[in-house]
């Protein structure tokens, strides 16, 4: 079983043959950096790096695949648990990256948007960030968004205050409904999102992308993250292609028709 990418039309070919019902909107938690690296008796730090290389070409593959959104996990509010040094090898491919592929992606007309508190994080990381946004903002064929500093909980909670916050202020402001809600949320104008990958055989959500996991498929998938690509990406979708979709409802409903 293998997705197709074919350019504007997606078609994931199912147990059934073809099904032009390919996501719009995949997001990743790229897990297994640690374990990738233990098993090749290298630093944790080496994994990380090699898994910046598997984010180069899950970010290259995707658009071939009609995906027009991906968002992915690069760092949570519960990793500045770790060691210092590793948070700080964390901190410093952020850097590395964007100065090395900021403007390969503007070219390929990705837009780049960074979710999660800008509060914590190194005044430099913040520049570089804000600058990456502001440079690609004009970009309309793919958008990647980048969970840095991210909490689901903490993104819902924010989103909260601010309503609460325009309201103490006087200010005259929708009813709160979803809809005016999830205006609120980082990832506020992005595609509905259809599938949510994990990655080396760890089944859970991690505090990703709460809200906006409510009506996606998820696909726990073995390999672990330095070893991803095109192939595996398509494997995710081949599965995703299988699903049946009802929102609740008894209709079987198209991602697209969906969104
Ligand atoms: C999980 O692996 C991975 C992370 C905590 C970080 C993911 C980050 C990258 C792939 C690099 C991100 C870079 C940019 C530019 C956003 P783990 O360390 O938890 O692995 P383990 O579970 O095997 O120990």
């Amino acid at each position: 079983m293998t997705a197709a990418p074919t350019g504007t039309e997606t078609a994931v070919i199912g147990v059934d043959g073809p099904r032009p019902h390919g996501p719009r909107h995949v997001a990743i938690i790229m897990d297994g950096n640690g374990r990738w690296a233990k098993a090749r008796g290298l630093p944790r730090a080496i994994g990380h790096r090699e898994g910046v290389q598997a984010l180069k070409r899950t970010i290259q593959a995707a658009p071939d695949y009609g995906i027009e959104c991906l968002t992915v996990f690069g760092f949570s509010t519960e990793n500045w648990s770790r060691p210092e040094d590793e948070v700080s090898d964390l901190m410093g491919l952020v850097r590395t990256y964007l100065a090395s592929d900021l403007t390969r992606l503007e070219k390929a007309g990705v837009r780049l948007r960074i979710l999660g508190r800008r509060g914590g994080l190194p005044s430099d990381i913040v520049a570089i960030i804000d600058k990456a946004e502001a440079q690609t903002a004009h970009n309309t064929r793919f958008l990647l968004q980048v969970a840095f500093n991210y909490g689901g909980r903490a993104d819902l909670v924010d989103a909260a205050r601010r309503h609460s916050e325009k309201l103490l202020a006087g200010e005259t402001i929708e009813p709160i409904s979803e809809q005016t809600f999830e205006m609120g949320l980082a990832t506020a104008g992005s595609p509905p999102l259809d599938l949510i990958v994990r990655t080396s055989g760890e089944k859970r959500l991690s505090n990703f992308l709460l809200w906006e996991a409510a009506y996606a498929e998820l696909v726990f998938q073995e390999v672990l993250w330095p070893d991803y690509g095109s192939k595996a990406l398509g494997e995710a979708l081949a599965a995703f292609g299988e699903r049946d979709r009802r929102y609740g409802g008894r209709e079987i409903v198209s991602a697209r028709a969906a969104g």
